[in-house]
């Protein structure tokens, strides 16, 4: 019998061609999951616009049928009618798949009032703990049980509204917490919370299929439980990485980009850094950035991430892509992942010049990158090697690219649209 060998597919750059053009940006991933997941709650038709193709969103598409829900995609539009759901266990190969799907806990335990699902693990990024969003449901009614491998949490009387105060404004454990709290016994208090457009955007659905949600968007969400909810029309916001990413992309080609459909108050903290490094940023009505890279750039300094509104944790490689080539030194202080220089060695292995100690990166600008073959560690990780590639002299081939295909929308089609030499392979 003969061996069949699967190759996985690469993103192949032929670099130093400036980018020119228009791109619409696409959906929010860190939106679109929990919005899926909200959907579990509708005794109704939820119908959800400007949904991004990803593989992670289809993981939450698959989570949802195998819950019994009735899902249908068409192009962006994912409709989802849960009234005849009929499981509460998320499979253990899905779980695996997305480990975004925790988000799927206090939707399931809302609707069902139990849930069993695998641990998840670690993660590309470092440990990822679910403490927060464990201890927040305990205080909400709910017993955690571990069962090899397995946890089982049930709530027999029914959820009930309680007063948390996260350690850490976490947004994954914040969403659990809403998403518990909308159809609990009573008022739930969220101190601490994190403050992310993507909180206020799943709010904001929740709010319009009824629920009682008040203050997202600030550090205390109150919730007030309503008996049970009704479907609803929304539509997902813009998403602020994907933004700052083809924005990384066009400065670091010294090329000139409109971004349309995105959204530029959630992106307060990052444009002022494409501006402190020498591009012209123009923001027009309530969707619209024009950025222009075609006069001298150097580095911003130092970037700190931190909580929104802060400097994202998401963008950071995206703008250390960047730097690498712009003169002088620019310092990275990493304060929300323990693991999130992992592309760092591979942006060395293209000529960057970069030291990581524990959390911190210093990067020194260098005049040329030079293509070689890297791997996507994770995925902004793996969209700065993208940003990065479109810079260097020679061919960049980049292998594990499922990383890049969690988040970004046909990342080679968008680029090549606005000028990119970039094909799959
Ligand atoms: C979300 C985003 C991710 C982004 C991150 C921070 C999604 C799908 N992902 O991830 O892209 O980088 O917010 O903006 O929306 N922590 C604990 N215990 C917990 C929960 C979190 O210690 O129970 C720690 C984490 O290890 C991390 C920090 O809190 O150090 C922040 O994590 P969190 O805000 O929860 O990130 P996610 O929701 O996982």
């Amino acid at each position: 019998m003969g061996c069949v060998y699967m190759l996985e597919q690469r993103l192949v750059i032929e670099g130093g061609r400036r980018l020119e053009g228009e791109i619409a940006v696409q959906g929010a991933k860190n939106s679109v999951l929990p919005l899926l997941a909200a959907t579990v709650l509708c005794k109704g038709k939820a119908v959800l616009y400007n949904c991004p193709r990803l593989t992670d969103a289809d993981a939450a598409f698959r989570i949802l049928d195998c819950l019994g829900c009735r899902c249908i995609r068409e192009k962006s539009v994912i409709s989802v009618n849960a009234e005849q759901m009929s499981n509460n266990q998320v499979p253990d190969s899905l779980m695996q798949d997305m480990r975004s799907s925790i988000v799927f806990l206090g939707a399931i335990l809302g609707r069902c009032g139990r849930c069993r699902w695998s641990t998840p693990g670690g993660c590309d990024l470092g440990p990822r703990p679910i403490d927060y969003h464990l201890d927040a449901l305990k205080k909400m009614g709910v017993a955690v049980e571990n069962d090899s491998g397995f946890m089982s949490c049930t709530a027999p009387k029914g959820i009930q509204g309680a007063k948390i105060s996260l350690p850490f404004p976490s947004v994954g454990a914040t969403e659990n917490i809403i998403l518990a709290g909308v159809t609990a016994k009573g008022k739930t208090e969220i101190h601490n919370a994190a403050r992310e457009p993507e909180v206020v955007d799943l709010s904001d659905f929740l709010n319009k299929c009824g629920a009682k949600i008040a203050g997202a968007g600030g550090s205390t969400i109150v919730i007030d439980g309503v008996d049970g909810l009704s479907g609803a029309e929304h539509t997902v916001i813009p998403d602020r990485i994907v933004t700052a990413t083809y924005m990384s992309c066009a400065a670091i080609t010294r090329g000139e980009l409109l971004l349309t459909k995105t959204k530029h108050d959630d992106l307060s903290a990052v444009l002022p850094i494409f501006e402190l490094m020498g591009c012209s940023v123009y923001t027009y009505d309530k969707d619209r950035i024009y950025i222009n890279a075609r006069k001298a750039m150097n580095s911003p300094g130092k970037i700190i991430t931190h909580v929104h509104p802060g400097f994202p944790t998401d963008s950071q490689p995206l703008i250390m892509a960047l730097t690498t080539v712009l003169p002088g030194t620019t310092i990275f202080e990493e304060n929300i992942f323990e693991c999130r220089f992992k592309h760092a060695p591979e942006l060395v292995r293209l000529g960057a010049k970069i030291n990581v100690r524990e959390r911190i990166a210093v990067v020194e600008g260098v005049e040329r990158l030079s293509g070689a073959n890297v791997k996507a560690t994770d995925l902004r990780g793996g969209a700065a090697l993208v940003t990065a590639g479109l810079a260097c002299d020679g061919i960049t081939r980049i292998s594990e690219i499922s990383h890049i295909d969690r988040g970004y929308e046909a990342i080679e089609e968008v680029l090549r649209s606005v000028g990119a030499r970039i094909r799959r392979s």
